[in-house]
């Protein structure tokens, strides 16, 4: 059985008591897979609610932040940098496509944004939505998330994400895992995780309900 890593990300989604809610149903499951790596992305305001509920119940969940400041600290209000995500998370997503479309991020402060997480030991998920896009040297873990497969309920097609984890190893020895993301659900995301080169994949709508979440864990 290879390794998997999980991730769910709740986009701009829950409050504190619906992430309490969430917690509480899902850690009924109580799953042990030894080979699953499971990390969750909530808001930025419930990262510590999130850490201190998993650190309690002794959860098997890593914590990530959905994006991370491009500077490191001063006058930037509105901003969240490394350092501060740090406290509570050890993932961080860069690049996400909502990220790119409405907050107008692109290659250059991308760039910035990877070397603050790297700066302070964060973990990246870096998110392309395409083969061709560019991807900062030493990245080790990418998202491929193709744009009209994203909350369309049509996934990618198999044949492409065949050659695009493919391709995205061999031009670029860096990369160690590539996961898919775009409508993955309970009945397809086997298609996926039984790929040679797919090793994880990035689950939104799918991930807010815990039964939906704790399912893919199960069937991946
Ligand atoms: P989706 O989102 O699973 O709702 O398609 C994936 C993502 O954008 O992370």
């Amino acid at each position: 059985m290879k390794d998997l890593i999980i991730v769910a990300n709740w986009k701009l989604n829950k409050t504190m008591s619906e992430v309490k809610k969430w917690l509480d149903d899902f850690s009924i499951f109580k799953f042990q897979f030894s080979n699953k790596k499971v990390i969750i992305f909530p808001s930025f305001t419930l990262l510590d609610f999130t850490k201190r509920y998993i650190k309690n119940k002794n959860l098997n969940i890593e914590i990530g932040a959905q994006n991370i400041s491009e500077f490191d600290q001063g006058a930037y209000t509105g901003q969240v940098n490394g350092k501060q995500i740090g406290d509570f998370a050890n993932y961080v997503l860069i690049g996400h496509s909502e990220a790119r479309k409405y907050l107008n991020e692109n290659d250059l402060n991308l760039t910035e944004k990877f070397k603050r997480a790297k700066e302070n030991n964060l973990k990246i998920i870096y998110c392309v939505s395409s083969f061709s896009q560019f991807i900062p040297a030493g990245t080790e873990i990418v998202a491929y998330e193709p744009l009209g497969a994203i909350g369309s309920g049509k996934p990618d097609s198999i044949q492409d994400i065949i050659r695009i984890s493919s391709d995205l190893k061999k031009s670029n020895k860096s990369i160690k895992y590539v996961l898919y993301g775009g409508s993955v659900s309970t009945e397809n995301v086997l298609d996926f995780t039984s790929l040679e080169n797919i090793d994880g994949i990035l689950v939104g709508g799918e991930s807010l309900n815990p039964n939906s979440f704790f399912q893919i864990i199960k069937n991946a």
